[in-house]
């Protein structure tokens, strides 16, 4: 077998068998491919697609490419995990899973980088100095038990297929295909051996699945592979039509995580983590019901107890006490470097906000961010805050955007960012609960 008689077969549309796969998939990891036709690979495979059988064969390779997981028995019943397929403003990982963890849940998940305009979990992370993304076998056990969930990066060991593919699949335009995000996601669950998950499947301009149809075709080959793997997954279809929350950026996510562990109710981010937190309650059985679920963590929001769990978290994860302190309970900005010049999008009437078009404030993030396949030179302090979102009443003159930037000038048209709001004459009825459109079991 040679990759060059695979690209040529896959070119071709044809399907590709379990040994070729398996052979595609260890050279990647084994260096014996190049990196030319890595990246011809994946355009082969975006343009001519997976089966469901290569899928469930490609994610199974990814999966044992690298290490399974194992844990304390005492804990398969509390091993849960949440994934999402990324969207602007997406930090809910973060608050959900130490709030799973102060229910008593254990939280072991790897996860990602920021995909195109999608940012990403570790990005994020990342921007509190310190934050460590790989960690030992040893290490990882200690953060179970002692913080009760983790967050973590693919290595070379955990994952490494996806690993490779996640950068190449960014460099070459290729992220949004439905199976390589099956594979990507699901290789990443299973390896961390849970035993429920839940998905959530953003549709919208500011995800890769731009309509509800393509998402529930997502969405079911997900839940499908997920099962096969032995995991009890529920998927939720969210909306992406604006930003979640008020801050996009990694260390404004990060302040905007706390804020809400310290309690403070903030839209989109708190609906998300009580729901995606009561599911994963009710299926492990901690809950007997989704509301009775909800209330939990609506309870380990108000009470500390969740970042209680994120302190410990930081402090497992490599965080200076010192940082921790001030992160939690003190002076956020002792902790997190913010960019060192704003300028203040202003609403251009009286009103309240219809619209916020998420796609020209996620690009805008990502450009200010800079080259996320290469950490190195990602820049965390960068970004947005909204300090009014959707639905909300909005005064003409008052900022609705605050751009953070680390350059003295921006390098886009403000005109752009000024027309990226709809403001309406009438009230409007958003509520909150309309993020979740369905969900597939
Ligand atoms: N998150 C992942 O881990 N992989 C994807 O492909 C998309 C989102």
């Amino acid at each position: 077998m040679h990759i060059t008689e695979l690209l040529k077969k896959k070119r071709n549309g044809k399907e590709l068998n379990e040994s070729e796969i398996k052979y595609f998939v260890n050279n990647t990891v084994n260096g014996n491919i190049q990196e030319s036709q890595i990246g011809a690979m994946l355009m082969a495979i975006f343009i001519r697609g997976l089966t469901t059988a290569e899928t469930v064969m490609m994610t199974k390779a990814m999966l044992h490419s690298g290490d399974v997981l194992s844990w304390n028995s005492e804990w398969s019943n509390m091993l849960v995990d949440k994934h999402s397929t990324g969207g602007v403003g997406d930090k809910i990982s973060i608050p959900l899973a130490p709030s799973l963890a102060a229910c008593g849940l254990k939280v072991p998940m790897i996860s990602g980088r920021g995909l195109d305009i999608t940012g990403g979990t570790l990005d994020k992370l990342e921007s509190i100095p310190g934050f460590n993304v790989n960690l030992t076998k040893p290490d990882l056990d200690n953060c179970l038990e002692d913080a009760g969930c983790f967050i973590i990066s693919t290595t070379e060991n955990l994952c490494p297929a996806d690993q490779i593919f996640y950068t190449k699949r960014n460099e070459t335009s290729t992220v949004d295909y439905i199976n390589l995000i099956v594979g990507s996601i699901i290789s990443k669950k299973a390896a961390e051996n849970v035993k429920h998950l839940i998905l959530d499947i953003k549709v919208g301009q500011g995800a890769f699945m731009k309509d509800i149809e393509s998402a529930r075709k997502l969405a079911k080959q997900m839940v499908d592979v997920s099962h096969l793997m032995g995991i009890k997954t529920k998927a939720y279809l969210t909306r992406m039509d604006h930003p979640l929350g008020r801050t996009v950026g990694n260390a404004l996510e990060i302040d905007e995580c706390v804020k809400l562990m310290q309690g403070q109710y903030i839209p989109h981010i708190h609906e998300l983590v009580t729901i995606f937190g009561g599911s994963l309650l009710e299926m492990s059985g901690k809950a007997d019901t989704l509301e009775s679920g909800k209330k939990m963590i609506k309870e380990v929001l108000k009470n500390n107890k969740a970042l209680e769990c994120f302190y410990k978290m930081l402090i497992d994860q490599g965080v200076q006490e010192e940082i921790c302190n001030n992160l939690c309970y003190g002076d956020k900005t002792k902790a997190l470097k913010l960019a060192k010049y704003q300028t203040e999008i202003l609403a251009s009437k009286t009103g309240w906000i219809e619209q916020i078009d998420v796609l020209i404030i996620g690009t805008v993030c990502y450009q200010l961010a800079g080259v996320v396949s290469n950490n190195n030179l990602v820049d965390h302090s960068t970004g947005a805050v909204l300090p009014k979102t959707i639905g909300e009443h909005i005064e003409a003159d008052e900022p609705w955007l605050i751009i953070y930037h680390s350059t003295p000038t921006l390098n886009f048209g403000k005109n752009t960012l000024e027309n990226a709001i709809k403001i309406s004459d009438n009230k409007i009825d958003i509520n909150c609960d309309n993020l979740i459109i369905e969900w597939i079991e």
